[in-house]
């Protein structure tokens, strides 16, 4: 595990962008794994900018998302087919078709189950990710994969912690309906990619990044597994640096 000690957010964004924009340069056809939530949103700004100034093309990039909400549809605001639309796919040049996201349309168990095992399956047979984005939960999570994930999981049906849904709620309307539920990658699966770069800012996170870094491997803190990766690097600003 590398662990990168940036001075500012911004800092942060840079250097993920650099390493996205490597990695689209290394590959002729390369694969992303990527991450939603408020983090990622300044990295994003900065791969759409230099898309904009002629300088990177996602012509032929392939992205996963780590995870999506069961319950509300792809238009829904919250969704997180929307929240990539916005931010990214539809401000650069990337095939729709080359843009994926766990299906999380039905409602029905059995359905859910296949979507979420034919997930995996579509990400090997694109030859694998060759670099995943990573945020990280107040509780440590990544992806929707809470506390007591096992190690092992893969891309399934996750019931969201009371903490997760206490720190989302804010992206929520008053009285607005909030999903509980998630298909996410599992920790076996985001393991299987070639490289991890886990981006977190800000004091709220510096708890759990302690935990990651310095703490045992444990299930209590997923993101602990990263320790085992051989190619993990974590970018944190001073704030999430705070407390190591
Ligand atoms: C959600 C996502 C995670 C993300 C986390 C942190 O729970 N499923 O992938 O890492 O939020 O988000 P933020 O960057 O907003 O703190």
């Amino acid at each position: 595990m590398q662990v990168i000690i940036l001075p500012t957010p911004k800092d942060v964004a840079l250097y993920a962008a650099n390493r996205v924009e490597d990695v689209m340069k290394r590959n002729s056809h390369p694969v992303l794994g990527l991450s939603t939530g408020s983090t990622p949103i300044a990295l994003y700004n900065e791969l759409v900018s230099r898309h904009k100034a002629g300088w990177l093309s996602f012509k032929h990039t392939t992205t996963f998302n780590l995870d999506e909400y069961i319950g509300i549809t792809e238009s829904h605001k919250q969704s997180y087919r929307f929240f990539m639309n916005k931010h990214l796919f539809h401000l650069v040049d990337i095939d729709e078709a080359n843009t994926h996201l766990p299906l999380a349309a039905s409602l029905e168990p059995d359905i859910l189950h296949q979507d979420a095992s034919s997930y995996d399956l579509s990400i090997s047979s694109s030859g694998g990710i060759d670099l995943q984005i990573l945020g990280i939960g107040e509780n440590g999570h990544i992806g929707f994969n809470e506390p007591t994930s096992s190690f092992s999981s893969r891309t399934r049906i996750k019931t969201l912690s009371k903490s997760t849904i206490a720190a989302n709620k804010r992206f929520f309307k008053e009285g607005e309906f909030q999903p509980h539920l998630a298909i996410t990658m599992g920790i076996g699966t985001i393991l299987e990619s070639k490289v991890i770069l886990l981006m977190a800012t800000g004091k709220a996170k510096a708890s759990a990044v302690k935990e990651m870094i310095e703490g045992p491997l444990s299930s209590m803190c997923p993101a602990s597994v990263l320790q085992q990766h051989e190619k993990a690097i974590i970018v944190l600003d001073e704030e999430a640096a705070s407390s190591l």
